[in-house]
């Protein structure tokens, strides 16, 4: 098991805590230092049995003021990432290997304060449907995992702006980062096309799909950033 992210000291001491595995540590929005990165994984692995996409930022603002660099370092993390992180490491996958990609509720259903971050999960869900029919000669898994609302420190690292306690999937939805993981690892040994989780969020997007206007007009009454909170 190979882990990155920036912070060292959190990545070390999550393979202390698994007792395998190693770090690399690497700023994925920076294409220079994912360039480096991979060309380290290259030179000491020979096969990545599984390569997870889960580096990811949020950033909560009206779609008309987001700040440009803000929404640039969002794509560059959470689309451009896993992009050239699969352009430069697929070759590494065997074949029947899995590619995961961390995406969100959001990359399935559009939420008022959230355009930069659904546009980028909704990017990354297309990229996955056609990466999986793409590499299907290989037998290669593609599994897109769209959590609702997990407790981490996500709503802390927000690139702009604060998450408020209002929004849908919080409360009684929230999940813990280790159910997620559960639901992930199933997802992978079930060779499954779409992990959502809680299971509750799959009303949500059967509402987007096929009551599109009511839900919208739902969402734009009831949440905060339609009301400019
Ligand atoms: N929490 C939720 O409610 C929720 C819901 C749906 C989807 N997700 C998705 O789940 C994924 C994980 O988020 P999380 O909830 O675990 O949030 P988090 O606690 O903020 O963790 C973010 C992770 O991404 C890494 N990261 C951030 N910027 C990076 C960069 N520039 N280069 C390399 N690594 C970077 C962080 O490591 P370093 O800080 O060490 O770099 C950390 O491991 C994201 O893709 C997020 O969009 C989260």
């Amino acid at each position: 098991m190979i882990l990155t992210g920036r912070r060292r000291d959190a990545l070390e001491e999550t393979v202390k805590a698994a007792d395998c595995g190693r770090v690399i540590e690497a700023d994925l929005a920076d294409s220079g230092a994912l360039g480096r990165f991979c060309d380290r994984i290259r030179e000491n692995t020979s096969s990545l049995d599984v390569l997870v996409h889960n580096a990811g930022v949020g950033l909560y603002a009206p779609s008309f003021a987001t700040a440009p660099e803000a929404a640039r370092q969002l794509m560059a993390l959470n689309f451009l990432a896993p992009l050239e992180l699969t352009r430069r490491l697929l070759p590494l996958v065997p074949d029947g290997g899995s590619i995961v990609a961390i995406s969100s509720i959001a990359g399935k259903v559009s939420f008022p304060g959230m355009s930069v971050y659904c546009a980028s999960k909704h990017a990354l869900n297309a990229y996955a449907d056609v990466l999986r029919m793409e590499a299907r000669g290989r037998g290669i898994h593609v599994l897109s995992v769209c959590p609702g609302y997990v407790t981490t420190a996500f709503v802390n690292n927000m690139l702009q702006g604060a998450s408020p306690n209002a929004l849908p999937g919080r409360g009684r939805f929230a999940i813990t980062a280790e159910q997620c993981a559960d639901a992930i690892l199933a997802g992978v040994l079930q060779r499954k096309r779409t992990v959502v989780v809680p299971k509750a969020g799959w009303l949500l997007v059967a509402a987007e799909r096929l009551f599109p206007a009511t839900l919208h007009r739902v969402m734009a009454r009831h949440l905060p950033a339609s009301r400019g909170e």
